[in-house]
């Protein structure tokens, strides 16, 4: 399969006049980067609007992987949500087209307003907020009678501020008030901006001067993690309820093996093309898909910890699906409302599914794992390691330490 860089030499070493090469109408890489470059990122055109005239009516269009639900409102206004349920992510309507006054999740029936909004959840306790569950939205146009939808990110945000401003006109100055105005976190304003500043260098031709895009700093890394005994609190609370056992899994792989979230729910018994696996006989866990494209998010292969394998053996015996963390028999794809349940259980508010990364690194660090080893080990730069990590090594300073020990027994 061709890597993206592939795929771009490929296209720049083309004949003008002449067909492609063949790889460029067949290769699996050239697929992805199609769809990963353009059809995740650009608007398209998905139905004529006087296929849903009325309030209630549906269609269901299918974007490479996702599946994209389109409805028209009561209100007539026509919108695009994602077809997945927030609460266990099934499917939400099935059918290619349809008709409904609500939206009603097969699986365990949350109920959706056709505006998105979740109207039902049943047994989800006093503390649960219907309002922060309602459907992801796609952005959605409808265009003299065209609707169109876009799956890129942080399009409404940055269209309702920038509007049909000229690129010549952004300046430091409007970015530091368009900061200011979403009033939203810093990571989350960056990533907008970034947006926008790749959007700008994609559309303008080569030669042409491009405006700054001022963005506020990088926040400081949080300094969160587990002690074991938080841990085992998190992990008693995961075992308690059914809704939230496949939990005690996705928390011992991240304790011990410091993977991303998608990693974990993304393993497997066997190899697949959707994510990594685990090789029993081996011990190892591949964390990516045979011929994944490689990202900024290191994955590597790593020999699984003596325990975790233990572990896994134990669950391979009694699986009931092809995947590792799995609910009910099928793979999980969202664990956010089981994870709120559980830190809340545990009396652990903050505790994000990202902070057993940083757990597993810091215990790391604290058994004095060697600097270089846990690069590879959990796929993270020496630079990370050394600004965020580094101080829990029981070697960090420690020669600075001695020294200033050796100073000050002299002055004494
Ligand atoms: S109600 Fe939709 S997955 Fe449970």
């Amino acid at each position: 399969m061709l890597s993206e860089s592939d795929v771009l030499s490929t296209l720049m070493r083309r004949t003008p006049g002449w067909s492609l090469q063949q790889d460029l109408y067949c290769d699996a890489g050239v697929f992805r980067a199609d769809m990963e470059r353009i059809w995740y990122r650009e608007w398209l055109f998905a139905i004529p609007a006087c296929e849903i005239p009325k309030a209630g009516n549906y269609v269901v269009h299918e974007v490479g992987a996702y599946s994209v639900v389109i409805v028209r409102g009561a209100d007539g206004e026509v919108r695009a949500f994602h077809n997945t349920c927030r609460h266990r992510g099934s499917v939400l309507c099935r059918a290619n087209k349809g008709s409904n006054p609500r939206l009603v999740c097969p699986y365990h029936q949350w109920t959706y307003e056709i505006d998105g909004r979740l109207l039902w959840a049943r047994d989800m306790g006093p503390d649960f907020d219907a309002s922060r569950h309602g459907l992801k939205p796609v952005h959605c146009r409808d265009v003299s009678g065209l609707v169109y939808i876009c799956l890129g990110y942080a399009i409404d945000a940055l269209d309702s501020w920038w509007g049909d401003l000229p690129v010549q006109e952004i300046t430091e100055e409007l970015c530091g008030l368009y900061v200011q105005k979403r009033g939203v976190a810093v990571s989350t304003v960056r990533r907008e901006l970034g947006c926008l500043r790749a959007a700008i260098n994609h559309a303008l031709p080569a030669g042409v001067a491009r405006p700054t895009i001022w963005m506020p700093d990088r926040p400081p890394a949080r300094d969160v993690w587990l002690t074991r005994q938080q841990a085992a609190a998190l992990i008693r609370a995961a075992r308690r309820r059914p809704e939230t056992r496949h939990l005690a899994r996705f928390i011992l792989i991240g304790l011990y093996t410091g993977s991303r979230k998608t990693v974990i729910l993304g393993l497997k018994w066997k190899p697949h093309s959707a994510g990594g696996h685990v090789d029993l006989a081996t011990g190892m866990l591949y964390r990516k898909s045979t011929g994944a494209r490689i990202t900024k998010k290191r994955a590597p292969a790593i020999r699984i910890p003596p325990k975790l394998l233990a572990h896994l053996r134990r669950w391979h015996k009694t699986r009931r699906s092809d995947w590792i963390v799995e609910f009910r028999g099928c793979g999980v794809a969202c664990v956010k409302n089981a994870w709120h349940t559980i830190k809340t259980a545990a009396g652990l508010p903050k505790v994000t599914r990202h902070t057993l990364r940083h757990t597993a690194i810091t215990w790391a660090m604290q058994a004095g794992m060697d600097m270089w080893q846990a690069t590879g080990f959990f796929g993270v730069s020496m630079e990370t390691l050394l600004n965020e990590y580094a101080h829990h090594h029981p070697d960090f300073q420690s020669d600075a330490v001695a020294a200033a020990n050796r100073a000050g027994r002299r002055a004494a």
